[in-house]
């Protein structure tokens, strides 16, 4: 039996930084992992995703190139040579945090790990053979969430017609057309990468925005993009049944879109599910939410004694930087140097669909179910000379103030590099700065960020480029 101080069940974004900073704090660490290292983050998610969106963007590019004065002949595109791109890319990385547990000389015990108590963990691996390995301290259940789906509706994933991220992100080529189910972050995130590969993409949102989560005005912006693409955007959409046909996908809407759409491929992309089972959760007295994620207290700790639990698997938002920010919290609550907490008001949210999408704070809608005295400032980056340069003016930037005090209630992009952009935010969010405060630091000319300043000073009615 091998002992640790601490062992992580789950080598992501949550599972590996957590491990990082436990060896940083002078903790003996293991995680246990069956895949590669880097988790859905580096293997089949944002990073793979990722790269298959700048493809798309590349693609794009080469379109508008003649009006730069470039000409790079007939422009095809190749799903098969992207995703392949973007594997090396996921496996680039995930060598990059085997080589980080190397340096922080964390184990890497490969195989899937069970409790077999509070403080003791079997690992089975691939051969079927089983260890047992002990933590002294804690034990960190890291175990991410898994794609789904609505087998309700006829949707069952089924990796030949009824696809989900995970399918599409090996698939090495883009159908002719594709009904996209569910318009959060991954199904923005497809209905560009597979509209830009030549796909007819259709895509479906029950609720009457896409990005519901995010503000109503950049979801009509990119609602407004996509059309414009030749993305169909149906929004408020009731599936009632899916039928798989040969080599097709026919499913029936309800409601005021009342029809049937015959594709090639479905992505079902309606959310992801925790990965709860086969952990022995139940029998060390880990309770879950009402959704079935692990329930927690603000220090990570379920309600079994020396377990803890951070990442997609302890609840949303299923964000790797969430994760990564839980699990350096949870290595200094192990460890008994607290000086950091999560603060859950202050994640942004980034979506990297073109144009991207990117927020931090409270939407106008939830300032006003909340009475909030507030006012709005705006900047759209076709008032922007740098967006101008580039050619990318879609978007805007919206900063929600308080009105008496200046505080920023939230800030909402889109536009490109929105994802980077967010960050001055996020910042001045964290450390209470007013608009008055943003104000003061002066912005480099021309730059994007041009856009922010102008959006905080439109907020103080004294906006200069508009
Ligand atoms: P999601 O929960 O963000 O969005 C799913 C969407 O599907 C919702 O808008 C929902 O209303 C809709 N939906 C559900 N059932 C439906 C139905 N029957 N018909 C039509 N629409 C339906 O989940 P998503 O996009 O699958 O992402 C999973 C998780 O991964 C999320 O927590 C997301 O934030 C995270 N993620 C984050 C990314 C990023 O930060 N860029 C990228 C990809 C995923």
């Amino acid at each position: 039996m091998a002992s640790f101080d601490v062992i992580f069940l789950g080598g992501g974004p949550a599972g590996y930084v957590g491990a990082i900073r436990a060896a940083q704090l002078g903790l003996t660490v293991a995680v246990v992992e069956r895949e590669g290292l880097g988790g859905t983050c580096v293997l089949w998610g944002c990073i793979p995703a990722k790269a298959l969106l700048e493809s798309a963007a590349v693609a794009h590019r080469a379109r508008e190139a003649k009006t730069f004065g470039v000409s790079v002949g007939e422009i095809t595109t190749d799903y098969g040579v992207a995703m392949k791109r973007s594997r090396a890319v996921s496996t680039q990385n995930s060598k990059g945090v085997e080589f980080l547990f190397k340096k922080n000389k964390i184990t890497w015990i490969r195989g899937t790990g069970a409790l077999t108590g509070r403080k003791t963990m079997s690992v089975t691996d691939d051969k079927g053979a089983v260890t047992t390995h002990d933590a002294k301290k804690a034990i960190v259940i890291c175990t991410g969430s898994r794609v789904k789906g609505i087998p309700a509706i006829g949707l069952t994933l089924d990796k030949s017609n009824i696809l989900s991220s995970d399918d599409v992100l090996i698939a090495d080529k883009a159908p002719a057309t594709m009904a996209i189910v569910g318009a959060g972050a991954v199904g923005c995130e497809f209905a560009d990468v597979f509209s830009e590969f030549g796909t007819k993409v259709t895509l479906l949102e029950a609720l009457p925005a896409i990005l519901p989560l995010e503000d109503a005005d950049v979801a009509a912006e990119l609602t407004k993009s996509f059309k414009k693409r030749g993305i169909d955007v149906i929004t408020g959409a009731r599936i009632t049944a899916a039928k798989v046909g040969k080599g097709s996908v026919t499913i029936s809407l309800a409601g005021p879109e009342k029809k049937e759409l015959t594709v090639e491929k479905v992505l079902v992309a309606a959310g992801r599910a925790p990965v709860i089972d086969g952990i022995g959760l139940e029998a060390q007295g880990v309770k879950l939410t009402d959704r079935g994620f692990i329930q927690i207290d603000e220090q990570m700790r379920t309600s079994a004694e020396g377990i803890y639990a951070i990442g997609d698997v302890a609840g949303p938002p299923m964000l790797a930087h969430k994760g990564e920010r839980e699990g350096v919290v949870v290595a200094e609550v192990i460890a008994g140097k607290n000086d950091h907490h999560v603060n859950y008001g202050n994640i942004p949210s980034c979506t990297y669909c073109h144009p991207e999408v990117a927020s931090i704070g409270l939407t106008e809608q939830q300032v006003k179910e909340k009475k909030l005295d507030y006012k709005v400032g705006r900047y759209n980056f076709s008032a922007n000379g740098r967006a101008r340069t580039s050619g990318e003016t879609e978007g805007f930037v919206k900063i929600i103030r308080d009105s008496k005090y200046g505080e920023i209630l939230g800030a909402h992009i889109i536009g490109a590099h929105a994802t980077e952009l967010i960050h001055e935010l996020v910042v001045a969010r964290e450390n209470e700065f007013t608009v008055e405060e943003v104000d003061l630091a002066i912005h480099a000319h021309p730059t994007l960020s041009e856009a922010i300043a102008e959006a905080i000073l439109d907020s103080m009615g004294r906006v200069l480029n508009a």
